[in-house]
């Protein structure tokens, strides 16, 4: 019998440090009010050496399994969403599982820039549905700030560190649940934001660049037929949504979309100010806040969506 897959808890990790705009003012030529104006960031956090994608993966990992109850020896599966990983490998993932205790299961990552943990989502809710695993971590973990330029004021000022995670477990198909993603890419824009060096590459270690006014119209555009698409797949329509998790990278491109919707902006969650732009981890770190304050409740819509490097993008729509 399918199954559908129930998110049956959340956690997160932010790194300790805070920087406000105006500590990145002494760094770049900027300013608190050109940075709020443009993209409605007020400070981000930042990893200390310590912090890297495995470690604040496995503290987001540990919060989703004691929201939900559940002993990481019940995980089968392990993905975490990361361009940023600690080793090329093994896996940021394995790492995970294995300070999890887990030696049993499987772990892997994926890499799809900001959409990573739509992807991931996506993954994870095939996985379950075609029998292969019953319990499910799926984590988006991040340190952007390892590489950034920090003498760009164009990319430096928009992104932040943190990790997010949920547990989704194997439910009734006619439950509450992941009632389905949509994935697309396209790699002609891959030229729009991307990082030039890799291991892979004789430069080992590379810096973000990005066209951000490019990646802004094609954000809007993709975005709004992402959601039409998921609406449409489940035969609903706007006036169902009871909340959009969008991406957090830019506090204009969150309002267009809730525009788009007809969604009143409490309705609308939003971390930017506070996270700024944690690619694979914004999802989960807005989801998993909206839950614990008591916003999203037991029989809501969650309409999420994202578009970043590749170009990636995406939507689910998730019944509480
Ligand atoms: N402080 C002050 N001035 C700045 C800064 C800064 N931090 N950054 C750029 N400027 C200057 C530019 O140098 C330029 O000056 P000039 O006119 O003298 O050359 C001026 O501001 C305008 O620059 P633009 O890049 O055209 O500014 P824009 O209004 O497009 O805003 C921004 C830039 C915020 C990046 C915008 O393009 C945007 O939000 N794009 C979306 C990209 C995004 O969110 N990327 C995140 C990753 S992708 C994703 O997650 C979806």
């Amino acid at each position: 019998m399918p199954h559908r897959s129930t998110l049956i808890g959340a956690g997160t990790y932010l790194p300790e440090r805070v920087v406000g705009n105006d500590e990145l003012a002494t760094r770049v030529e900027t300013s608190d009010e050109w940075i709020r104006e443009r993209t409605g960031i007020r400070q981000r956090h930042l990893a200390g050496p310590h912090e890297t994608a495995a470690f604040m993966a496995t503290a987001a990992a540990r919060g989703a399994l004691d929201d939900a109850g559940v002993g990481a020896g019940e995980v089968d599966a392990i993905l975490v969403a990361t361009s940023t990983p600690d080793q090329a490998f093994p896996a940021t993932a394995v790492r995970v599982q294995a300070a999890l205790g887990l030696r049993t299961g499987f772990a892997f990552d994926l890499a799809a820039a900001c959409s990573g943990f739509i992807y991931a989502l996506s993954v994870a809710d095939a996985l379950i549905r075609s029998g292969q695993a019953r319990t499910v971590l799926v984590i988006g973990s991040e340190v952007y700030s390892r590489i950034l330029d920090w003498s760009d004021r164009g990319t430096c000022v928009l992104f932040g560190d943190g990790a997010g995670a949920v547990l989704l477990r194997a439910g009734p198909e006619a439950g509450p649940g992941v009632l389905s993603t949509h994935l697309h890419s396209d790699g002609s824009g891959g030229d729009l934001l991307f990082v030039d060096g890799a291991v892979g590459r004789r430069e080992l270690s590379g810096h973000l660049r990005m066209n951000g006014r490019e990646i802004f119209r094609h954000a809007v555009a993709k975005l709004a037929s992402a959601v039409d698409e998921a609406l449409a797949a489940n035969g609903l329509g706007q006036a169902d949504i009871d909340w959009l998790v969008p991406h957090q990278a830019n506090r204009r491109i969150i309002d267009a979309m809730g525009r788009k919707l007809g969604l009143p902006p409490e309705r609308v969650v939003i971390t930017v100010d506070r996270h700024a732009n944690t690619s694979a981890a914004s999802i989960p770190l807005a989801f998993a806040e909206a839950v614990r304050d008591g916003r999203i409740r037991r029989g809501d819509l969650v309409l999420m969506e994202a578009l970043g490097g590749g170009l990636t993008w995406g939507s689910a729509l998730i019944r509480m």
